[in-house]
This record gives structure tokens, sequence and C-alpha cells, in this order.
């Protein structure tokens, strides 16, 4: 491991002062002068065609000035595929709570009341909101599938090779992807298993549950151009999606991305097109903020899934085949195609035969975004109960049994890729004197999981500016959702040799900012931070080479001590590091990461692995599960400031533990939410979330700096298995159904 004085110490989160003071100014924040406030009017029915729009009431309010509905801003023809693309529904509502009309007005208060007043006439459609009834042939169709060209791409963030597509045209209209992964002869492996169990598990569709809903400002000028302060993830995203709705060149719209008050993946776009829109429509700022509940009718939560799983194992501990069916419920837009749950089905283990089949199905309700590590709590919340229960029908420890059969680095995937540096092994190994030493009172019981997540990799950019005082600052396009600019800060102090509070980092504006792709994938570390250590490099490079020149020694002679660039050890022979930046005044530029794009990015990335243990109580008379703790260990390649890592492993877990006993939207037939607010979309409060012991393994990565590997993601993975495992460790029963409450345990 590098030797370092910096990176590896816990430093507090470099905006931290600001965020306790209350200091942090949001979207919502932002009134400029003459800005006008926009209210929605949201559909009431799940699947309806629009007979007629009466907007004659809320224009009467005085203040408002404008009701704008879908015929005034889409064009004729298909319907957008994409939430943000479709600004407003036009000629049928496809889910309850989309957006049909929009009102403009000079007050929040005339706003609302006239939003209310808009009577939106309908002729309802037959509903289908359960996935396998979507599947049917007989099934309500949300979507022809002669539209099928229109869809934009869906979202991913892992990049898949290999797979075969099945051809989804000669399936239901609902079916809109299908995928499927299979290598050796599964029925073979069947046959020879001396245990073979069989489940179906079904996790519902769960809100990303951030505290700041999506609020966008957008500013028109003179010329016809846009300046949209949001609350996004990734602004060149946002600037794509938006430039591209309006008919506008990228260059006519800046994004400016602003703090993110939680976005767990549901902040990449979604308001900004609309509110561009209105903006470009009234010549003046327009400013909407979703309410609480628009933000449960209407934002991309992650979807709900069905898996099938059967999987076959010889009392010697091999796996021998494991099958899987598995859907993915998307609602009414592409958004979850199923893939990465099949990749965990058959990645976590080696396993000769494999057969696995994913389907992306629409339903009348929202469409889904990403969430933390999208598809992997689903996939594992199956496969590793599925695991756990033939390693207990075999007589195997839970443990060894995973460490029998994990994958390597070099084992394939089960889309043939290899699996690069992985710490999966190290991380069970962790947590192994843990399990070893569990003891386990009246009605308790402990569970163990393991999740992972292949990390993603995009081109990226950074920007280090030596300044005259000697100081640095960083430029970025990445905006810090989880403390990344504190990292990014700590890898230029370290990189350069200058103290961290000599570092500025700035989250610049589409205009200004090196490209990065959107916060999320847990890859902002390691690819931002690989961009800013190169950048760092170079900067010390071209520091180095005034100064050699200056006083007239070799760069190689030179060390930078208190801001000066001296000849080592000899403090009388130094230049100041900002008397070198004023004799240039060019310093800076944009430095590329070390790896390439496509192909050749993927043996690059740097997937995390995390194993977790769950300590649980069921009340045998209630059902009601109580959580003592949870041990979770996670490769972070090198944890380069490990308060904020560890933050992140206490936070994914908190959000598993959501998954697993508390959360899920609930629809009823006819598609209406039951649950859309924040008094019945049950969270797990503090009480609810026990001590996490977190250990750290650190298995370095070539793909990041210092060795750093994706954080993010990997704790929210097995939190619901390690703790399904535990409740049938306690109980003896297997709950195959998220959430697990009471009455499903009882
Ligand atoms: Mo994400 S789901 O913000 O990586």
């Amino acid at each position: 491991m590098t030797a370092t004085t910096l990176i590896g110490k816990s430093i507090p989160r470099i905006d931290s002062p600001q965020k306790v003071r209350g200091q942090t100014r949001y979207t919502a924040d932002l009134t400029p002068p003459g800005t006008l406030i926009a209210r929605l009017t949201t559909a009431t029915q799940a699947h309806a065609r629009i007979t007629g729009i009466d907007t004659s009431a809320a224009r009467a309010v005085p203040g408002v000035v404008d009701v704008v509905t879908g015929a005034d801003l889409l064009p004729d023809g298909p319907e957008p595929s994409e939430r943000a693309r479709a600004m407003l529904a036009r000629d049928k509502v496809i889910y309850y709570g989309q957006p049909v009309a929009v009102v403009i007005a000079e007050s929040e208060a005339a706003a609302e009341e006239a939003a209310a007043l808009v009577q939106v006439d309908y002729e309802p459609l037959g509903v289908v909101i359960d996935p396998r009834a979507a599947m049917q042939p007989d099934a309500p169709v949300i979507r022809p599938k002669a539209q099928e060209g229109e869809w934009a791409e869906a979202q991913m963030h892992a990049t898949v090779q290999g797979g075969e597509e099945v051809d989804v045209n000669r399936l239901p209209d609902n079916v809109i992807s299908a995928v499927r992964f299979s290598r050796g002869d599964v029925e073979q492996g069947f046959a020879e298993a001396d245990v073979v169990v069989e489940r179906s598990f079904t996790t519902p569709s769960v809100h990303q549950g951030y505290i700041e809903p999506h609020a966008t400002l957008a500013v028109p000028d003179p010329l016809g151009n846009l300046t949209i302060y949001t609350a996004t993830q990734g602004q060149f995203y946002a600037r794509t999606v938006t430039a591209d709705t309006l008919g506008l060149a990228q260059n006519q719209v800046t994004i400016v991305p602003m703090e993110v008050g939680g976005g767990f993946g549901g902040k990449t776009v979604l308001l900004e097109p609309l509110v561009g829109a209105l903006a470009l429509r009234t010549g003046r700022p327009v400013k909407l903020v979703l309410s609480r509940m628009e933000e449960f009718l209407l934002a991309t939560p992650a979807p709900g899934a069905v898996i099938d799983v059967k999987l076959g194992a010889k009392k010697d501990g091999t796996i021998t085949a494991i099958q899987g069916h598995v859907i993915f419920d998307s609602g009414v837009y592409p958004g979850a195609p199923a893939v990465v749950a099949l990749l965990i089905l058959g990645g976590y283990y080696r396993c000769a035969n494999l057969d696995l089949i994913g389907y992306e199905v629409l339903t009348n309700k929202p469409g889904v975004g990403a969430y933390r590590a999208p598809g992997a709590p689903q996939g594992t919340f199956a496969i590793e109960q599925a695991v756990d229960e033939a390693a207990r029908a075999l007589g195997w420890d839970p443990l060894e049994f995973r460490l029998r059969n994990v994958s390597a680095p070099g084992d394939p995937q089960p889309n043939d890729v290899p699996w690069p540096e992985m710490g999966l092994r190290e991380v069970l190994e962790a947590v192994r004197d843990h399990w070893q030493q569990r003891t386990a009172g009246p009605n308790e019981g402990f569970g163990i999981a393991i999740g992972g997540w292949p990390g993603g990799i995009e081109p990226c950019a950074a920007n280090v500016r030596v300044n005259t005082d000697g100081s640095l600052t960083v430029s970025l396009g990445s905006v810090d959702i989880t403390g990344t600019n504190t990292t990014m800060a700590m890898i230029a102090a370290e990189t350069f040799g200058v103290p961290v509070d000599r570092v500025k980092v700035v989250t610049d504006n589409t205009d200004g900012a090196p490209y990065a792709g959107m916060s999320g994938g847990s890859k902002i570390t390691y690819t931002v931070g690989l961009a800013v250590r190169a950048a760092a490099e170079e900067a010390r490079r071209q520091v180095f080479a005034i100064a050699a020149a200056e006083l007239e020694a070799a760069p190689e002679d030179l060390e930078i001590v208190d801001g000066k660039v001296q000849v080592k050890g000899v403090p009388d022979r130094s230049i100041a590091i900002g008397e070198i930046a004023r004799l240039s005044m060019t310093f800076g530029g944009k430095y590329e990461p070390v790896y390439g794009v496509g192909k050749s990015a993927v043996t690059a990335r740097a997937p995390g692995f995390s194993a977790q243990i769950a300590h649980v109580r069921v009340d045998p008379a209630t059902g009601e599960v109580t959580l003592l703790g949870i041990v979770a260990a996670q490769d972070v390649g090198r944890a380069l400031n490990p308060a904020l890592v560890e933050g992140q492993i206490h936070g994914g877990v908190a959000q598993g533990i959501g998954w697993a006993l508390h959360e899920g939207l609930i629809y009823d037939d006819n598609g209406q939410p039951l649950n859309p607010t924040l008094m019945d979309y049950s969270l797990p409060a503090a009480p609810q979330v026990p001590p996490i012991e977190v250990k750290l393994v650190e298995v370095p990565s070539s793909a990041g700096p210092f060795g750093a590997k994706g954080v993010g993601e990997p704790p929210v993975i097995p939190t619901a298995a390690a703790i399904a495992n535990a409740i049938a460790d306690a109980t003896g029963a297997r709950v195959t159904d998220l959430p697990m409450t009471a009455p499903r345990i009882r």
C-alpha cells in the first residue's frame, strides 16, 4: 500500500460547517425577482383516456398567469418513453399521479388553489398492477409494442456484455425487454444434486426516501437560452435530456447543479424539461418544488420484482445448478432491466450449470428509476436465501458453504466476463470470528449474506489550478452527494503536497465543468478521483519544472515543504508555490484518467463486496422482529477517508433495514397508491437501526486512486437477505416476501 500522510485519515466533510449551521442553500431556497411558482394537477386515475380538460376555474384565480396542458407542450406522435421527457400527459394517463396540467402563478397560494380547480374528465381503461398479470396475453396494454422504437435506452449503472437477447416481439406488449444467460445443463445439475431448493420471492417497489423533494428553477434569457438550477446527481445528463426534449442545442442549456438533499439514484433528471418549457413560454423564472405526496406519486422509485430460484447442491458443498426466472416491474416507462439481478443470481458463486432469464414488464404504476445498487438488493434477497437454505439442509455451516463456492478473480460471471480484482472471500473471512462466536438467546437467530456491486465506469476529467497564493482550486463535473468533494480535496492535497485546507473543490455548471458522469454507480471516487490525482500530478510536475529552472536544480532533487518548493533538505534554496504560479499564470488543464472507455474499461472496474451478519429476536406471539445488531464487512479497496466510508456503510445498512422490515409502495387494484405519504409509508427510524459494527477490508484496486473502490452501493445489498436468514435461524420459517412485517412471520 502506498505510504501516505493524509489519505487514510478521517477528516470531517469540508462542507459540514455550513450544513450544520443551516447555511447550505438548496434549489427551493432560490427565488430570484419575478419568479413564478408552478404547481401540478395530477391524474386521479391509473389508466384512462383524457376526454376533456377545463381550465377556466383555475385561470380565474387571481395571480394565475397560465395553465398549461400536455397539448400545449408535446408534439403529436407517440408519447415519450421517459418520465422527464413526458412532462405532461396528453391523450391518456397511464398511472395515478401522472402530471396532467401545470398552473403558473405569481404566488404559491394562487398556484396551489388553481391546480386543484383544473377539471379533468376521464374515460377509464383497464388497469394492470401486478407484473405477473401484466405478462398475460389478455392484460391491458400500456403501450403498444409498435411504439418501441420511440423508447429511450434505459439508464443503467452497470454496463453489461454478453447474454442472449430474447425476442420480446413474440411476447405480450407489456414485456419490453428480456435477457437470458445460460451455461452447461441445469437439468443435469439438478440430477447430480443431493438437495434442491425451490422458492419464489417478491420485493415491492421502494422509494429512495430522500429528505429534499425534487426542486427546479429555470431562468430564461432574451436569446432563448435557459439557466436551470436543480438538484441533480448529474448535470450533464440533465442537460442532454432537457435540451433534447425542448429542441435546444446543448450549449443553450446551462445546468447549475445545486446541493442534493439526498438522491440515492432518485435525482437524475425529472422536472428540468417541464420547468424549462414553462420559463421559455412565460419569459420569466419559473420554480417547481414537488410536494411530499407528489414524490411518492410521480417520482421514480426502485422496481419491485418477482424472482423464482431453483438451486441444487451436493453433500460435498458444490453448487451444481442455478435456475432463475426474474420479473422486474418497471411501472409505465422502461427503467428496470432485470440484468443486474441475473448477474447476481449467477455471479456470486461458481456454478457450472446456469439458466437465468429476466423480463422487464410495464404496469400502471409510476415509472421506476435507479435506487442505490439498482436490481441488486432484489436479486440478493433471493439467491442468498436459497444458498442459505441449501447449506442448512446439507448440514453445512452457511459461512463455510459460501466460502466453498464464492467466485474468485478470473471466474466467469454469467455473461462470461471474468470477475476482476474482488474482495469477496476476504469480506467473508473478516466476519468469520464473529460468526463462530455468535450466541443466540431465546427466540433469537443469526443470518449471514453477501452482496456485490460490479461498479461502473465512465470517461471523466478534472481541473486543478494552482493559485498565486499557493492554494489549489479543483473544478469537477461530478456532484457531491456522499462527501466525495472532501475525498477529492484529500487526493489533490496528498498528490500535490499541500495541506487539505489549501484545497477548494468546486462542482461547476455545464458550461465550465470538465466532463464527469452521473454521481451514481459507486464510481465517482475511483473515476473522478483518478482524474484529480492525474491533474494534481501534472500541476506538480509543471511547478517543479519552473522551480528547477529558478533554483538551478534538477526536478527530482526538489520537494514541497510548507508551501514552498525547495532543494531537498536545503530550506535556503526555495521558492513559494504561489510565486511559481505568478511566473506562469497558466497552470491547470484537463486531465483524464488512464483507463480507456468501451471494452477496455470493463476490466478496470472496481467491484465492491460486502458480507453482513444480522442478529434478530422474533416475538413468537406477534411475529415482530427486533434487530439486535448488524456486522458489516466491506472491501473498499482503500479507505481514503475512513469516517466517510463508515458513514456510507451505516447509511446503506439503514436503507437495507428499510427494504427488509418496513418499506414498500402499496397500490390497490385500481392503481391508487395507498401509502403515498410519510405518515403511512413506513421508514426505519433511529430506534429500529441497531448498532452497526463496520469492518473495513482493503483489497486494493488498480482501477482507483491509492487503491480505492466504490463504497456507496454494496452495503445496502445483503442486509435484507441477512435479516431473512436470521429470521429463518430464529424461527425455522423462510420469509420470501419483502417487507418482512409481523403478519408475514407470525
Ligand atoms: Mo445510484 S442508484 O445514485 O448509483
